[in-house]
């Protein structure tokens, strides 16, 4: 195992500068890893400031340049870590150019660490995959599991809200579990659903403009929660420091506590913010709309316990926007149902 003169176990997490990134590094700090962090651009304070606050980071904490697109970048901050955190993927669902924007750079991306993962004989990759790996589908099934793939072919058609997003995620995973079993790495893939809860990242993490747009009126992100599914970002970076560690963790494992449809959000929010007037009805959602369940049952089975409810996300979520200007304290009547 590799180790630093105290002892501490050295481990690299990309994405560094993001809502999932920033906050599974501070966890990591408490826990007495030393880490290496890698963003695009370590002298942009803007994206590295929040990094460079967190307790510890004087001592523990290195940044390190490295991008996706540039094969080789992350051999050199994988060098001599026992464990690597693949968190970093590009999350334009804007993107004018999807195939070289997204779906590139995350499939390379993905193999260029592996290779420097097997280079540096890290002990075990943690890559965080996302729920559109699995569920992305003409029918929707009433449950999900980690035996579920998303249809490649019905992304590439109907190229929904993200579709750039769910591909590159899904060929990006199934590229690595083909390596893993061909050159014998220690692979793990975490699946989290939206993720929610309190940030440190000075600007508007992109699943909260999903999360949040029952609130903002953001009607295109409307159809990813139709029928949704949701975790705390807390709770879903312990879960990635706990799979990591534990010896018996194999395979990929959902990471969601919640599923809820969207009716059940948009009243919940309501009730919470009644400041910020969330619509009672949807286009093309049915009042008897039943939520799916995307289970977590492979996770808890394993010794996992979720800590967080469905309040507590969004109350962190508003709340961290709050204070850094990222949402009004309240809407008027911007919005009803649905319509800006
Ligand atoms: N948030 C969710 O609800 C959710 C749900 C399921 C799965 N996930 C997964 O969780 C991971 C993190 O997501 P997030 O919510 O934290 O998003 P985020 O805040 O956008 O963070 C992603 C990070 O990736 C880095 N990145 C983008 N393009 C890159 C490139 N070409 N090379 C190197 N780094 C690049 C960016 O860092 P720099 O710009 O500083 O380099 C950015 O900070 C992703 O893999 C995502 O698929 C997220």
């Amino acid at each position: 195992m590799e180790a630093t003169a105290q002892g501490a176990e050295v481990v690299c997490v990309t994405g560094a500068s993001g809502f999932i990134g920033s906050w599974l590094i501070m966890r990591l700090l408490e826990r007495g890893y030393m880490v290496r962090a890698t963003v695009r651009d370590p002298a942009n304070m803007k994206k590295v400031k929040h990094l460079l606050e967190l307790p510890k980071a004087e001592t523990n904490l290195t940044l390190w340049k490295a991008d996706l697109a540039v094969q080789g970048s992350f051999d050199e901050p994988i060098q001599g870590c026992t464990g690597v955190f693949h968190v970093a993927t590009p999350m334009d669902f804007e993107s004018k150019d999807p195939e070289n924007e997204v779906i590139k750079p995350t499939i390379d991306g993905m193999l260029s660490i592996m290779k420097a993962c097997e280079k540096a004989k890290v002990r075990r990759l943690v890559f965080t995959s996302s729920a559109g790996t699995v569920d992305v589908r003409e029918q929707q099934m009433s449950e999900y599991d980690e035996e579920c793939w998303s249809d490649l072919e019905f992304m590439l058609s109907k190229k929904m809200t993200g579709w750039m997003y769910f591909v590159s995620k899904t060929l990006a995973e199934q590229e690595a579990w083909k390596y893993a079993k061909e050159n014998n790495i220690e692979f793990i893939s975490i699946i989290p659903t939206l993720v929610v809860g309190p940030f440190l990242m000075p600007s508007m993490p992109p699943s909260l403009i999903t999360a949040l747009s029952p609130i903002t009126g953001n009607e295109s992100h409307y159809s990813i929660i139709k029928q949704g599914h949701f975790v705390h970002l807390d709770d879903l970076c312990i879960a990635h420091i706990y799979l990591f560690e534990n010896p018996k963790a194999q395979g990929r494992y959902i990471c969601s506590s919640h599923d809820a449809t969207i009716l059940e959000l948009a009243k919940l929010l309501r009730q919470k913010f009644p400041e910020y007037n969330v619509p009672t009805e949807f286009k093309d959602v049915d009042e008897n709309l039943k939520s799916v369940s995307f289970s977590s049952k492979k996770l808890k089975e394993l010794g996992f316990e979720f800590k967080y409810s469905l309040e507590d996300m969004f109350a962190g979520a508003v709340e961290t926007c709050r204070e850094k200007g990222l949402l009004p304290l309240s809407n008027g009547d911007h919005h009803v149902n649905g319509k800006a």
